[in-house]
């Protein structure tokens, strides 16, 4: 057994009385999202009401996820914190690392071999550190956890975006960075801004072609990829009941998709019905037990416009198939307009290849409505015109769709059945031709369809739409083609129609596996030793950062005053570089090598002040280092906007970089940089960034005098020999002093396990 029914039989136990507490405090009927997050505070009962989309809020997850690529240096982080075991039940998954190219049978070796030292790893720092390790070839993260970690009215942490995926079945998950997930397995809070709730009430019933998928791709339509930002899409309704739990899994994992903190729906019976097809009757029974409280109250459903920032409704009975893309997942277009639409944008009408599965469409539901279109293609006498392919959720599906015979339909119309992985969906697909970067089309039932999200190629054209959707399409080869009303070819030259999907909600004949690739950790790990190389150039221990040396940080170089947008991706690029996510000295170069230089408006080109050259900033920052200096960088407004990326506050840090001086913080980079011991500062007067020169030497006043709400005074010595003082901010509070003067806040989580 997998999960841990004493954690979630202890979250039950406090649920109503909390519950009840957080109704008095707040004074009203409470919403889903707001009983659970107030069921969760780090201080137990709550005793006061948090304002949405303002107040921050520490809580205490239940859970932790992590998938392979984050969970490296998440767990390198935590190895820092002297813990024997982590606080939380966490959980690893290895999915990411997998390419796909010649199917499962040839791509899981290949990978095992290629990506083994990482694998290896993760094995046994999970073995040691009391946590449960899925192997390669196991399945996707958020499949396997809907399939035996989600719980309704839990909260969840993960370090991967669509780890909102567990709303499905009734549960507040987060994405997060590693260093959030380091904390929280350390045994620390976890703070996020108590969210703001949109309300999504579904009428009606799906039916015909229309699935779960639509719902979501409806939604983003309405909301766009910004519209949920910073607040928790709560659905509700006879529409949300009458779907299965998988279907409202779908629909929660795109959320991540309207930037949303994370979507959730009700306990229900199709919740029950999951919880006990996967082997969970133990869940099920205890969630009955509490079952008022795992809905919204019934006067917040009665009359939501009272109680939701922000309303949609939606009626299923008329919700028609969607295809979003390409290249952004929030251009909606309905099958019925997608052939106008297409020709008027000139998006290629043949389509190449057809591809379904992936963590967001691979339940049982999904592959039997795939599996009823695809039978059709020998029924009616019809050819697959473009290629297939499936990535299946996890292991235990793909054995229960092979067992049930799906797999030998979709290999009757030419499938090839990639590892139970992430492949296609991560950019990890190793398409043949791709490098030729040939204008085409594809349609998938995954998430996200940016440019060179699938293969590397920038002119592919990904629209996603439901796996029965995308069955259909691979089948008729044309983008044009509506199932709902047209007709195609056959072999005999006649014209045939495909029926309506049809599919079963759960295997009749139950869920199987024989080895579902999961890894128990040792009951004691403390003898388990964790192996890393000292010569791996993909994974390397982390060495405690230096602490602050208790004096002002004088004559530090400017290193890059960066111009305009600044994001995570451009501080730390992803792409080539997610193979050193665990090494910190080489992905360190990559550093800052996306920002664009305000002195000469190129990329990655600084001026060396010891040498007078031009060169890398990585290279540049490496010199100061050799030669004993600090430096700092500059910014422009929201730096670190995109992503919880701990990489791009380690990399400066493990540079020699001192201190970061913007025009504004994304708040989340911004408390990255404080975890890490660096030094996080604002202007005081915006206009002072032009006071600052290439050749600047910067000294930092006042560190001696630390604290919160008291500014820091930077003296600019100019290369003329002049000198001027700026005021910057912080917003330091005394505990985050303490991490700064440490070195960082993993420095003092270490000192307090030894105590
Ligand atoms: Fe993997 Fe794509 Fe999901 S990368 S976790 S299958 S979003």
């Amino acid at each position: 057994m997998a999960f841990d029914i004493d954690m979630i039989k202890k979250v039950y136990a406090n649920f109503g009385s909390r519950v009840e507490a957080a109704r008095k405090v707040v004074g009203r009927p409470l919403t889903l999202s707001e009983k659970i997050l107030y069921a969760h505070l780090w201080d137990g009962n709550p005793t006061k009401a948090f304002s949405r989309g303002s107040d921050y809020v520490d809580f205490a997850p239940d859970r932790v996820a992590m998938q392979d690529a984050t969970a490296q240096m998440a767990l390198l982080q935590f190895m820092q914190a002297g813990r024997p075991k982590v606080a939380v039940p966490s959980s690893v998954h290895c999915d990411h690392l997998i390419t796909a190219k010649e199917g499962a049978a040839i791509d899981l070796p290949h990978a095992r071999t290629e990506s083994k030292e990482v694998f290896d790893f993760l094995s046994s720092v999970s073995n040691k550190y009391g946590i449960g390790f899925w192997k390669p070839g196991a399945g996707i993260i958020h499949q396997v956890v809907l399939e035996n970690y989600a719980f309704p009215g839990g909260m969840m942490i993960g370090t991967d975006s669509h780890t909102v995926n567990a709303g499905g079945l009734g549960m507040v998950a987060i994405g997060v960075g590693g260093a959030d997930a380091c904390d929280v397995m350390a045994g620390l809070p976890w703070e996020l801004k108590f969210p703001k709730l949109i309300g999504v009430k579904l009428t009606g019933k799906l039916n015909g072609w229309t699935s779960a998928k639509d719902v979501i791709l409806k939604v983003a339509g309405i909301l766009t990829v910004k519209g949920g930002t910073g607040a928790i899409v709560e659905y509700f309704g006879d529409g949300a009941t009458s779907m299965s739990c998988t279907g409202k899994g779908t629909i929660c994992n795109m959320g991540a998709e309207v930037g949303a903190t994370t979507s959730t729906f009700g306990y229900d019976d199709s919740m029950e019905r999951y919880l006990r097809a996967t082997g969970r009757e133990e869940v099920a029974d205890l969630a009955n037990g509490i079952r008022e409280h795992l809905t919204g109250d019934s006067e917040v459903y009665a009359d939501p416009e009272k109680y939701f920032d922000q309303l949609i409704e939606i009626n299923l009975d008329e919700l028609e198939p969607y295809l979003n893309g390409p290249f952004t997942p929030d251009l909606a277009t309905p099958i019925s307009k997608m052939r106008e639409e297409a020709e008027r944008n000139g998006w290629p009408l043949k389509i190449e290849v057809g591809l379904i599965g992936s963590c967001t469409n691979s339940s049982y539901e999904d592959i039997s409505r795939a599996v009823s279109v695809a039978r059709q293609v020998s029924a009616k006498g019809l050819k697959t015109k473009a290629q297939y392919c499936i990535n299946p959720g996890s292991e235990q599906i793909r054995y229960t769709i092979e067992r049930d015979g799906f797999l030998d339909v979709l290999d009757n119309i030419g499938a090839t059945v990639f590892t139970n992985a992430c492949g296609p969906c991560i950019g990890m697909w190793d398409r043949v031709g791709a490098e030729k970067q040939e204008k085409n089309t594809i349609v998938h039932s995954f998430n996200r369809n940016f440019a060179k999200r699938a293969d590397g190629n920038p002119n592919t054209y990904a629209f996603v739409g439901s796996p029965e959707l995308v069955t259909a399409m691979a089948i008729a080869g044309d983008l044009g083609f509506n199932p709902i009303t047209d007709t195609l070819t056959n072999e005999q030259g006649e014209q045939v129609k495909l029926d309506p999907p049809a599919g079963d909600e759960l295997p009749t004949r139950g869920f199987a596996v024989e080895d579902a690739g999961y890894q128990a950790p040792a009951a004691d790990g403390s003898s388990v030793e964790v192996i890393v190389s000292p010569t791996s150039h993909r994974l390397q221990l982390l060495d405690p950062f230096a602490a602050w040396e208790g004096t002002d940080l004088k004559g530090l170089k400017l290193l890059i005053k960066a111009k305009g947008k600044c994001t995570t991706d451009h501080i730390s690029m992803a792409g080539p570089w997610l193979k050193f996510r665990g090494h910190l000295d080489n992905i360190s170069n990559n550093m800052l090598i996306g920002a664009v230089n305000y002195f000469n408006d190129k990329t990655d080109t600084v001026k060396n002040q010891l040498t007078g050259e031009y060169g890398p900033v990585p290279a540049t920052q490496r010199d100061y280092k050799a030669s004993g200096l600090g430096s700092i960088v500059v910014g422009d407004e929201n730096y670190g906007e995109g992503s919880s990326r701990e990489h791009a506050a380690m990399e400066p840090r493990h540079l020699g970089v001192r201190a970061v001086l913007v025009k504004s913080f994304a708040r989340i980079h911004e408390t990255n940089l404080k975890k890490q011991g660096m030094l996080a500062l604002t202007f005081a007067d915006k206009d002072d960034y032009d006071k600052i020169h290439e050749d600047d030497v910067i000294d930092i006043i006042g560190l001696t005098e630390f604290a919160p709400d008291r500014s820091l005074t930077l003296v600019l010595n100019h290369a003329d020999g002049s000198s001027e003082q700026i005021s910057v901010n912080h917003s330091y509070n005394a505990q985050q002093i303490e991490w700064f003067k440490a070195g960082g806040a993993l420095n003092i989580i270490r000192k307090q396990a030894a105590a």
